[in-house]
């Protein structure tokens, strides 16, 4: 039985506790965090040991995995410490805030023992969608749109200092929302070959000092092209929007429905816990990770977090053409 200490509890920490109540080979044993509030909630809520400091949790021997859910800048040094430790680790997106950081993961020998979450692949439309390309479904893919329309505030940003600013989140609404769109559009059409991209900053000025708001075209290993488009400066938090076109059909993944040839083929139910758009997939992944052995690997995530980072490079160099390597 893994014994699991969630570290970092702050709004994502609750879809792991939940998750691990209905998993078969592992428990939920602690949650780590500095904030003594969260400590009290934890206690009072899940009755589990916590822990104020990351080092105690990696010499407690009684833990045998860990789940990242920090802000993104501290990522990749906990999940090295933890590999050093001897743990197994689920890490929250993105796996790491800047390339460097993803190379040197690839490096690592023991990156075997980690679980990247992109928990949207395990949505139910997203497991048809994907059944349906891989089976020729819509034929020779020819294209793939992928667009996420959300709202944050200043005071999404003003609550936690760590949000919107380059040295601690690394960007804002791509590296943090819509790499869950890019990550949907590179597991369902495979590899990105190149990119050319843009961001902006249309309604957070005052606020943040990355962007709020991204465009980019992509060139895919297949031929494919892809558009992406991406906004934190929306009314409200849409659900997903993928579309993938191909020569013999074309499939959307829209409002939480898979449609394919304007035919309605399913319609997924919304989360327990958490906020709706997050989708369902926390729990599977979770399932799938423990109970049956299955995990996003790091070599898994590796096209999806070469192209966030080229993204960021391609907006800096003027929207030049990135070639992904
Ligand atoms: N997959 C998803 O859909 C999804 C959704 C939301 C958040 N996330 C990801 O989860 C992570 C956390 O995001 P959040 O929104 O929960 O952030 P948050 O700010 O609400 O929570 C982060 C928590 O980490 C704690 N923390 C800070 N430093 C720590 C340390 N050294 N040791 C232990 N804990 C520490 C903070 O006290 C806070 O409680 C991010 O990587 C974010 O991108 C993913």
């Amino acid at each position: 039985m893994e014994k699991v200490c969630i570290v970092g509890f702050g709004c994502i920490g609750p879809n792991y506790a939940n998750a691990l109540l209905k998993t078969k080979n592992a428990v939920l044993y602690g949650i780590c965090d500095p904030k003594p509030e969260v400590r009290k909630f934890a206690e009072e809520t899940y009755g589990v040991k916590t822990y104020a400091d990351f080092e105690d949790v990696l010499s407690d021997q009684e833990v045998t995995s860990v789940h990242i859910c920090t802000p993104h800048y501290l990522h990749f040094s906990m999940i090295q410490k933890a590999l050093v430790a001897g743990k197994k680790v689920v890490s929250e997106k993105p796996i790491t805030r800047v390339r460097e950081e993803f190379d040197a993961l690839l490096q690592l020998s023991e990156k075997d023992r980690v679980c990247a979450v992109f928990q949207n692949r395990y949505n139910p439309c997203v497991i048809a969608l994907k059944k349906a390309i891989d089976e020729g479904k819509l034929g020779k893919i020819l294209g793939v749109k992928g667009i996420l329309t959300w709202f944050s505030d200043a005071s999404y940003y003003e609550a936690d200092g760590w949000r919107g600013k380059i040295a601690t989140e690394g960007g804002a609404v791509v590296i943090n929302q819509a790499v869950h769109t890019l990550d949907l559009m590179i597991h369902l059409c495979g590899p990105v070959k190149d990119i050319q991209g843009s961001v902006f900053n249309f309604t957070l000025q005052d606020t943040i000092e990355v962007e709020d708001t991204a465009v980019a075209h992509l060139n895919f290993e297949n031929g494919a092209r892809g558009t992406f488009f991406a906004t934190n400066g929306y009314a409200e938090n849409s659900p997903y929007f993928v579309e993938v076109v191909g020569d013999k059909g074309k499939a959307r993944y829209q409002d939480s429905k898979l449609w394919i040839n304007d035919e309605l083929v399913l319609q997924e139910g919304t989360t327990a816990i958490g906020k709706s758009y997050w989708g369902t997939g926390h729990e599977m992944l979770i399932h799938r990770f423990y109970d049956e052995g299955e995990r996003i690997s790091v070599e898994d995530v590796s096209n999806t977090m070469k192209t966030l980072f080229a993204l960021y490079e391609s907006a800096k160099k003027g929207a030049e053409r990135i070639t992904i390597s």
